[in-house]
């Protein structure tokens, strides 16, 4: 299969599909570019309720955005009450699975109640909108729960991926400024409990400011509850009425911050409000999903990233969907589980990342043979650029070479996905998003901001505020501003590297900062290299990249020690363990090279971008490189860096 190989919509599905046609394609389109501010009102108001309407749908004073003005509105009841008027409080919300084969159904019906009770638990404990929660939970009903109770009463959440450690936590709490931790004894992945509330208990030796634990009971282990400030949340909720009106908030009102990888140690808060995010992430979910009434649709990402915020909770609740949710690992108790999960609940819409898919690939066709497929009827991908190899594979092997791919590009900052296939009206090619989305603008430019020419490598850019964008970094408005919009004047700086082929087609070819994706999780070289220097061995360390067959790329970290014996097997296995525990597992580095000296520049700044390209060229295995040119990359970055 070369690069240039066009797969075009099938009939079958262009016939159903919410968006039918390359024609129509085009013309939602130029609406949305030529009249950006009718086609979002009318977009919001065709499904939203409002409590107060806009005085005007779009302010602009750069780098601020404000979308429906004046607005006031509540993502909950829009998620839940506006169905429960509408005939579906009797249809399945959320389908969940635990790992270890526990099931749970809930209708909107009942979602709604149990969102009400904990959000009265959380007033009746003096929470109101303007305070701050940290939600750090497990995948179980009881997260969304959580967040929506907090968006009905205009409390400001931050959910942390249950992979990050104690010490990612702490420091998540205290930027926040939260007051409440909201979590669980603890979840299950691979059989094994994964000890949610004993990080939680080291988090908060250091966070004077927490008020109240909350705890949802999952595992059942013993776990030390402290007097006052530790509740299990079963014992709150007692005789709390499941009543609870949603609180008319402003559009702009912050509805989560979510932690995400920068260019330094320090992650960065990304600020989400409430109307453009509801707006955009819901007319997507129905765009590229092609959603209907009757999907099964599962997106199989943690809702600790944004695509679980997005696309797993309040996208698919605010259309009306059934979202199935589930627990744990795609290997327990074998690597059919996924498929299991598909042939038993009649998934009609599967969501999932590169990084799934080469894993599961690598078990062999076997496991997914076992089991009847044939509920699907469109495939997505998220997170990193989908070598055609896996894209192959998930065609033939999952889709039956008849379920469209839409490859999703997007980012914690953009809030919903910018560039995808619709998948009944444009023709993917594997590896290429394709096309811009309605109200989506980008381009790939140089670093003055000229347009590069067709086929060119450059900086994708967004040239025109959408409504689901990025508002602010938490607290720090300054580095929001430089890192954003400073860089290229006047537009969007992604952080990625792209091309744009003569039919417009976007293919993305990795990132020009120093953020990682491994497993299609953001990760910054510069968080892993302060946690090593923490460590006391160690004198310094550069963090790069490498490419890795699996997860895209890996940890690669150069280091040089202080004085002393150092043995250096066991204290590689030390400083991986280490780094696990300063940031969280999933971060662990897959390789530690002890040096004696690191490349820098005369000023002293290590040269990341040599050390890039001797992990690069020296071990680049299979396929997974050939849709990015690592050199163009590195070339675009030193590009960057001398600036
Ligand atoms: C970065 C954003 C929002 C989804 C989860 C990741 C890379 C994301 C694609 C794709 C090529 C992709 C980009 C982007 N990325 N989707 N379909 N093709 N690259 O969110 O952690 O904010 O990372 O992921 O490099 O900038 P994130």
């Amino acid at each position: 299969m070369t690069e240039t190989s066009t797969y075009a919509p099938k009939p079958e599905f262009v016939a159903q599909a919410n968006v039918s046609g390359m024609e129509a394609y085009r013309e939602l389109y130029r609406r949305a570019e030529e009249t950006p501010e009718e086609f979002w009102a009318e977009v919001a108001e065709r499904e939203f309720d409002w409590f107060e309407k806009w005085s005007h749908v779009f302010e602009w004073n750069p780098p601020f955005a404000k979308w429906f003005v004046g607005a006031k509105t509540n993502v909950a009841y829009n998620c839940l009450d506006r169905h429960l008027k509408n005939g579906r409080a009797q249809k399945i919300a959320i389908l969940w699975e635990g790992e270890p084969g526990d099931e749970r159904k809930i209708t909107y019906q009942e979602l709604h109640s149990m969102v009400c009770r904990f959000a009265n638990v959380l007033k009746n404990r003096g929470y109101k909108s303007g305070d701050r929660a940290i939600i750090y939970m497990p995948m179980i009903p009881e997260l969304p729960v959580a967040m929506l109770a907090c968006a009905r009463l205009g409390i400001t959440h931050s959910v942390v991926f249950g992979g990050f450690s104690a010490e990612a936590l702490k420091a998540r709490i205290k930027d926040l400024g939260a007051t409440v931790v909201i979590t669980a004894d603890g979840g299950w992945r691979r059989a094994k409990e994964v000890k949610l509330k004993a990080a939680v208990d080291e988090a908060l030796l250091e966070c004077p400011d927490v008020r109240d634990v909350i705890v949802r009971k999952r595992t059942g282990s013993d776990i030390p509850m402290k007097d006052g400030r530790d509740h299990w949340w079963h014992d709150l909720e007692e005789g709390v009425s499941s009543e609870c009106p949603a609180e008319p908030v402003d559009a702009e009102h912050p509805l989560y911050v979510l932690y995400t990888s920068g260019t330094t140690g320090q992650p960065k808060g990304i600020l989400h409000t409430t109307g453009g995010y509801m707006v955009q992430t819901t007319a997507t979910m129905r765009w590229v999903f092609d959603l209907k009434e009757n999907d099964v649709y599962w997106c199989s990402a943690d809702i600790g990233w944004v695509t679980g915020h997005s696309y797993i909770v309040y996208g698919p609740l605010a259309a009306g969907a059934t979202t199935v949710i589930y627990e744990g690992a795609p290997d327990t108790p074998a690597f059919d589980r996924w498929w299991s999960i598909v042939e038993r609940h009649r998934i009609t819409i599967l969501y999932t990342s590169p990084t799934a898919i080469r894993a599961l690939i690598r078990q062999g066709d076997e496991w997914p043979n076992k089991h009847d497929l044939s509920s699907l009827r469109l495939l997505g991908s998220v997170g990193e650029p989908i070598n055609p190899a896996a894209w192959e594979w998930y065609y033939r092997v999952i889709g039956k070479q008849r379920c469209p791919i839409v490859d999703t590009w997007w980012q914690t900052e953009t809030g919903s996905i910018m560039i995808a296939p619709l998948p009944g009206a444009i023709p993917t090619k594997p590896g290429s998003g394709t096309l811009p989305l309605p109200g989506v603008l980008p381009q790939v430019v140089d670093m003055s901001g000229k347009p590069v020419g067709v086929d060119q490598e450059g900086f994708l850019v967004i040239r025109r505020p959408w409504p689901a964008m990025i508002r602010t970094i938490w607290g720090d408005p300054k580095r929001y501003e430089s890192q954003y919009w400073g860089r290229v004047p006047g537009v969007y700086f992604t952080g990625d590297a792209a091309r744009c082929d003569a039919d417009g087609y976007y293919w993305i070819l990795g990132r020009v900062d120093d953020v990682m994706n491994v497993s299609g999780h953001r990760l910054s070289t510069m968080e892993v290299e302060s946690a090593l220097v923490r460590h006391p061995a160690v004198a310094e360390a550069a963090v790069v990249g490498k490419p890795h067959e699996i997860t895209g790329q890996a940890v690669c970290c150069f280091v040089t020690l202080k004085q002393g014996n150092h043995d250096h097997n066991a204290l590689g296995t030390e400083l991986r363990k280490w780094v696990a525990h300063e940031i969280g597992a999933f971060a662990r580095p897959e390789e530690i090279r002890f040096t004696e000296a690191l490349p820098k520049t005369r000023s002293g700044k290590i040269m990341r971008r040599l050390l890039r390209e001797i992990v690069t060229t020296r071990t680049v295995t299979g396929d997974v490189t050939t849709l990015e040119d690592l050199t163009v990359v590195t070339r675009l970055a030193a590009q960057r860096d001398e600036e």
